[in-house]
């Protein structure tokens, strides 16, 4: 999978990608991410990329040109499945469309600044609009990270342990069941002794039930997501 990411502060897209797992799958060739930054598709010596907003008001708009210049240019070089922009009114992101989005090959991301970018974009370049939820960050390079993790680490051979993405929170509409490791007590706090009896159909059938107990109490509405 090939991420192209347009921004105007590419320095807060750096570190998410130098540690931990996305970082591996990066070195493992499993993604390649590419951050753009928008002033290098402006022509004029400020490197301008927002003007006032038509018919007046607070906050400055993202301009047409440098982000059309941007897309027009990566989309010559290869085939984009979709064209993303992070934005606080976009659809909010969840396990599902980290799934569908996963399975793509390219797809190039575009971090919103500032009251946001030209309705033209929009209307002309985006096909997709995501929110990671209900609350404004200052720029969608936050967002656009957060949706990068969530898809990266659903790429086969992303994770260590093939089988530990699909038991994830979320992946069957449930919450993941409780996990414990060593030591088996600690100030008396024990763990629960069926994950120690060994008896795995039985192991099994109890993280069932957890995750069950723990939708319904803490998250009854995932139950209605199809
Ligand atoms: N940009 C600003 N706020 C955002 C949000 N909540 N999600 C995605 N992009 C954003």
């Amino acid at each position: 999978m090939r991420i192209d990411i347009i921004t105007v502060v590419p320095d807060l897209l750096k570190s998410p990608f130098e540690a931990s797992i996305l970082q591996r799958a990066i070195k493992k060739g499993l993604v390649e991410v590419h951050l753009h930054n928008l002033r290098d598709y402006t022509d004029d010596n400020y490197k301008q990329v927002d003007d006032y907003q038509f018919g007046g008001g607070a906050g400055m708009v993202m301009m047409i040109e440098p982000i059309d210049k941007c897309i027009t240019k990566l989309k010559s070089e290869r085939n984009y499945d979709e064209v993303i922009y992070m934005t606080p009114d976009g659809e909010t992101l969840n396990q599902k469309t980290a799934n569908k989005l996963s399975l793509l090959e390219n797809i190039i991301i575009l971090c919103g600044h500032y009251k946001g970018v030209d309705q033209r974009v929009r209307d002309h370049f985006i096909t997709r609009e995501i929110s990671i939820g209900d609350y404004v960050l200052s720029g969608g390079e936050l967002g656009a990270a957060v949706l990068c993790d969530a898809v990266i680490r659903l790429i086969p051979g992303v994770l260590g342990n093939e089988t530990s993405a699909l038991t994830d929170s979320f992946q069957d509409n449930l919450l993941a069941p409780p996990v414990y490791t060593r030591p088996a007590e600690y100030k008396g706090w024990e763990v629960p002794e069926i994950l120690t009896s060994g008896n795995l159909p039985k192991i099994e059938e109890w993280r069932e039930e957890q995750a069950m107990e723990r939708t319904r109490r803490l998250r009854p509405d995932i139950f209605e997501q199809e």
